[in-house]
């Protein structure tokens, strides 16, 4: 299998990044176990895969990323797709995948390619049913693609919404001098410039400027528009994932049209909850 390139970069990940990919795991099992049994065939979209493996940031150990993690689910997925736009990351990741014929790495950016190429293969009337992993550092995700993936009925989301990217970049007290680019990642990541009323209260403080609403406010409005906007059936609250100090990183969201698969992830996010928190 050959060695990785000289050139690839390992992330440093965090405890919640940690726990993201026990939660993707526990959940990739059962979903396989009830679609198998249906006579449906799963398929795994891995958009944002990373590079197969991370260092843990506390004891420097190797931890396998998600795509790894899902080459080695049981049952196992029947197609498997891994998008990445770093191609050290996808030369690593087409390494890790020798001899799998039912794996394919795409190249590039996963809003562009996603849509194009990928969605399209897992329909739904050819009895296709995928779980598709949208985990970007930051604002990188284009609102196209939870709109194309929830029409299409065939398919499950987890989403990382960068509560902390967003507040660093965007949601400032003086919005004012936020700058117009990063306003225009928020506006494509939530598909419409309404998230400046979702952030921030009408009423203002005493001298009238708008107050930011809490990150459990902004996170549930998202949760309303994954519902209401996109049209996926069922949208469980979502998890916070929060860093050593205890601030909140991101929320992780699940979205499905399957009240069986929002109740399964429901319990799981229950059971992980509370960790990390200070
Ligand atoms: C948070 S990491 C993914 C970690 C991985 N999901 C895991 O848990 O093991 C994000 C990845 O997205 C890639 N990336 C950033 N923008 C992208 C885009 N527009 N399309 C595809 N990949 C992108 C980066 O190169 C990076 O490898």
């Amino acid at each position: 299998m050959g060695r990785p390139l000289r050139s690839l970069q390992f992330d440093q990940i965090g405890y919640w990044s940690e726990l993201k990919l026990s939660i993707l795991n526990e959940y990739a099992k059962p979903y396989n176990e009830i679609l198998k049994a249906r006579n449906l065939h799963p398929v795994y979209i891995d958009a944002f895969a990373g590079a197969g493996h991370h260092i843990a940031r506390k004891s420097g150990e190797v931890v396998k990323g998600s795509p790894v993690r899902a080459l080695e689910v049981s049952p196992p997925f029947e197609l498997l797709h891994f998008v990445d736009m770093d191609d050290t990351r996808t030369q690593e990741l087409t390494r890790l995948s020798a001899g799998r014929h039912n794996v394919k790495v795409h190249h590039g950016d996963a809003n562009v390619i996603l849509p194009r190429d990928v969605f399209p293969e897992v329909r739904y009337d050819q009895y296709r049913r995928g779980l598709c992993i949208l985990d970007p550092y930051g604002l990188d995700l284009d609102w196209n693609v939870i709109r194309t993936a929830a029409e299409q009925k065939s398919l499950e989301i987890f989403l990382n919404f960068p509560v902390m990217d967003i507040n660093r970049n965007v949601l400032w007290h003086d919005h004012v001098k936020v700058d117009p680019i990063q306003r225009e990642r928020m506006t494509r990541f939530w598909g419409d410039d309404s998230w400046q009323s979702a952030a921030y209260s009408g009423a203002g403080n005493l001298f009238g400027i708008p107050e930011k609403v809490s990150n459990e406010e902004i996170a549930e409005a998202f949760q309303r528009r994954l519902r209401d906007i996109a049209g996926f059936k069922y949208v469980p609250t979502p998890i916070p994932m929060r860093n050593s100090n205890g601030a909140i990183v991101y929320y992780l969201f699940f979205a499905a049209h399957q009240a069986v698969a929002a109740s399964i992830v429901a319990d799981i996010f229950g059971k992980y909850e509370h960790m990390g928190e200070q």
